[in-house]
């Protein structure tokens, strides 16, 4: 049985995780789990929720909760990492700052993203270490931190052997979705897609060897990425707003219509629109703040005062995902999943070491990325620009360059100009006084 850290342990979404790991005990069975986080005071708040949801499964596993390095990760197995540096009040900044100057306001895309890019790859670099000195040799990082994308070329460019396999839940989101609309089980789906992370396409769709695109296609065409009643999603993304995202998808599908667009390209392809319905002083940050955070919080109290702990978290994809991942990598089972891989020709006519988001089978060794062949002039076009703006924002990191920030920022497609670029890096900049390398 393995010993399993969960690093960013007071996170909001550590309980559904480790509700997948009891329902896939079996599968991946555990000796210990330890949660790590640097908010003593967040993880504590947590931990006894996520120790019922491990014994209503198992009285035998270990529950260890720490703040302490060392006692967090000596001799692990595995190191499930989910950091949110800056956490929910400087997603908020991410998200405002933008939007005060007409620019999409978004976690992971636009300023947001490169911003919270900054934040995250030299502490995730720190992390790295640590799992090298104090767990077992073989011990592998699963990587759900944003921004995934700028993460992972952060992590291939200051620890390019390391064991970090970078995942994120939206493609298999978007499966599940097609399995609902398709009444078939998203685990039956065979999917073909090419892109950046948050930055991708679906070319195939398949379902016992039968491409079932075409039908997917007209059935965006009326009702988005949702089944007709919207109720396949899973609670992660059922909130209006997510019912919005998933409803983008048709605009897109109506102007391009060949293949099956991740949802995050609307922030690059209708910026204006997102703009126009986005609220400057309310955004995702605060909507997760009064919603899941608020839900949680409320939970772990109720459980205090009553021993009885409500319902206010869940198993969907975002927690089984990484535990199926796990398993591949713990027994070589290379089953073929979508995740961050260099790119090593999967994609032809992208560089060859950009990290890029492609079916892999996924063995004990790591991702062994699928070809996906070349792609056409315009994807290719679009992938260009993003890849360069988030490789330098990573420049940016290592080198402390504000000009190669700015032209990060400048590159960015949601970004209409260089003076728009300026004003929000340079509030940006005061914003992360305590997170950002000096500019
Ligand atoms: C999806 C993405 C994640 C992102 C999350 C945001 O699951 O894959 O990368 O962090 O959505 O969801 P939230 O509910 O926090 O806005
Ligand atoms: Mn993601």
């Amino acid at each position: 049985p393995f010993i399993l850290s969960i690093a960013g342990g007071g996170s909001t979404y550590t309980p559904g995780i480790v509700k997948s790991l009891m329902v896939q005990l079996e599968a991946f069975p555990l000796a210990e789990i330890r949660l790590y986080d640097i908010d003593e005071a967040r993880q504590s708040t947590i931990a006894p929720v996520v120790e019922k949801v491990i014994r209503d499964h198992s009285q035998s596993i270990k529950f260890t909760v720490t703040s302490n390095a060392e006692t967090a990760l000596s001799g692990a197995h595995f190191v499930f990492a989910q950091m949110r540096v800056g956490q929910y009040k400087m997603r908020e900044q991410d998200e405002k700052i933008p939007l005060r100057h007409g620019v999409v306001g978004q976690e992971t895309c636009g300023p947001g993203g490169l911003a919270y890019g900054l934040r995250t790859i030299l502490p995730m670099v720190e992390l790295i270490d640590l799992v090298e000195r104090y767990a077992d040799k073989k011990a592998w990082i699963v990587n759900y931190s944003n921004p995934a994308a700028i993460v992972a070329e952060g992590v291939r460019r200051l620890r390019p052997k390391a064991r970090v396999l970078n995942i994120c839940d939206m493609p298999v989101a978007a499966m599940r979705n097609m399995g609902a609309i398709l009444g078939v089980d998203r685990h039956k789906l065979e999917v073909d897609y090419f892109g950046l992370n948050h930055f991708g396409w679906f070319t195939q769709v398949r379902v016992d060897g039968e491409d079932r695109l075409p039908a997917l296609r007209e059935h965006i065409a009326r009702f988005g990425l949702l089944t007709e009643d919207a109720s396949q999603t899973d609670p992660q993304h059922a909130d209006p707003s997510w019912v919005k995202t998933w409803r983008n998808i048709k605009p897109i599908m109506d102007h391009f219509p060949e293949y099956l667009p991740n949802p995050y390209l609307q922030y690059y392809l209708m910026p204006n629109e997102i703009v126009a319905h986005q609220d400057p002083d309310h955004t995702r940050a605060n909507e997760v703040m009064d919603g899941r955070e608020k839900k949680l919080f409320a939970a772990a109290q109720e459980y205090k005062r009553s021993g009885i702990l409500p319902d206010a978290f869940h198993v969907g994809v975002h927690g089984a995902f990484i535990v199926d991942v796990a398993c591949s990598l713990a027994f070589d089972l290379r089953q073929r999943h979508l995740v961050i891989v260099e790119n090593k020709g999967a994609i032809a006519n992208l560089p060859y070491d950009a990290m890029v988001e492609v079916p892999a089978y996924i063995t004990s060794e790591g991702p062994e990325p699928v070809r996906m062949g070349a792609v056409p002039l315009f994807h290719q076009t679009l992938l260009m620009q993003q890849l360069a703006s988030e490789q330098l924002l990573v420049e940016a990191t290592i080198e402390g360059s504000y000009e190669k920030a700015l032209q990060a920022f400048t590159l960015n497609k949601t970004v209409p100009t260089m003076q728009h670029a300026k004003a929000i890096l340079d509030e940006m900049i005061e914003a992360n006084r305590d997170y950002w390398p000096a500019l």
